[in-house]
């Protein structure tokens, strides 16, 4: 497998390689007086196997990826893989109002316009799938942060919402213990409050994860009502940190520890999924 790279994921696809099955083709990245991008593949990838390495968070970020997958597809591989460990743009997966572009179609279209199958890291919601013409599949990285609590004796997994229950279910089933999700409580037509009245976790250590970490409001507004709960420490996971304007140091400052995984690299990201995302694309 011959492994293509935008120049914000190569640490990522350099983990992946790790894989002894992967080997890694350079790029060649110029940019014209006028600012409009050129980029090359310095290695023949005719009839191989290859996968295209990108995140769609950052635009410019997004149409290296097209390029690079367009030169890849003009060389005939056997088989195109664009494998994106944070699918940016998930979130606006349906119409929610008239009018409004589903950004995460836009993308998944495009993607699919080259690639003969994509591979996600916990994508916002997989519905964004229906979009493609393609095999689309999703890899879940609640084992590797299963793996990273073992031992930590965590007593509860908590969600901030119910749409994130399940990846706390399942973290909670490999470590043995209780799962739980906030409670959402309508006060007036423009006030939710959230609450966790239902579950017990006096003197637990809690471990709280969710999916993104993007402005952190979420995880801010969870650890308090977890903290409030009379829980003796609160841990923090998420696959994607986006951690914008700097929330990452107000979130592990109030809580026991942060981590994260390395779909987005920063100082919280302990946990590895490159590695195993590898073998998963492998076949191993
Ligand atoms: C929401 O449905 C997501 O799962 C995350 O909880 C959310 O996107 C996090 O965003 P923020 O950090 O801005 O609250």
């Amino acid at each position: 497998m011959h492994i293509v790279s935008t120049f914000g994921n190569v640490d990522f696809a350099k983990n992946m390689m790790m894989n002894q099955s992967m080997k890694g083709v350079e790029v060649e990245r110029k940019v014209f007086p006028d600012g409009e991008k050129y980029f090359r593949l310095l290695g023949d990838v005719s009839g191989k196997e290859v996968s295209v390495v990108g995140n769609t968070n950052n635009d410019s970020e997004i149409l290296e990826f097209l390029f690079l997958l367009d030169a890849a597809k003009e060389d005939n591989p056997s088989k195109l893989t664009a494998v994106v460990p944070y699918f940016g743009y998930a979130r606006q997966h349906t119409l929610y109002k008239k009018g409004e572009a589903i950004s995460a179609k836009v993308l998944i279209k495009a993607l699919s316009d080259y690639a003969d199958n994509i591979v996600t890291v916990d994508i916002h919601d997989a519905s964004s799938f229906k979009y493609s013409n393609k095999t689309c599949s999703d890899f879940s990285a609640s084992g590797s942060i299963a793996d990273y609590f073992r031992g930590r004796k965590i007593d509860l997994v908590m969600a901030p919402d119910d749409g994130a229950f399940l990846r706390a279910k399942e973290i909670a089933g490999t470590l043995g213990c209780k799962s739980g999700f906030m409670n959402k409580k309508r006060i007036d037509s423009t006030t939710v409050e959230y609450n966790m009245d239902h579950i017990d976790a006096a003197d637990s250590n809690v471990l709280l994860v969710d999916d993104i970490i993007s402005t952190g409001g979420t995880i801010l507004r969870s650890m308090e009502i977890i903290r409030n709960s009379g829980a003796a420490s609160v841990f923090v996971a998420a696959t994607h940190g986006l951690f914008v304007n700097g929330v990452d140091s107000k979130i592990s400052g109030l809580c026991n520890e942060l981590v994260v995984t390395d779909t987005i690299k920063s100082a919280y990201s302990k946990i590895n999924v490159s590695q195993k995302l590898s073998g998963f694309i492998a076949g191993d």
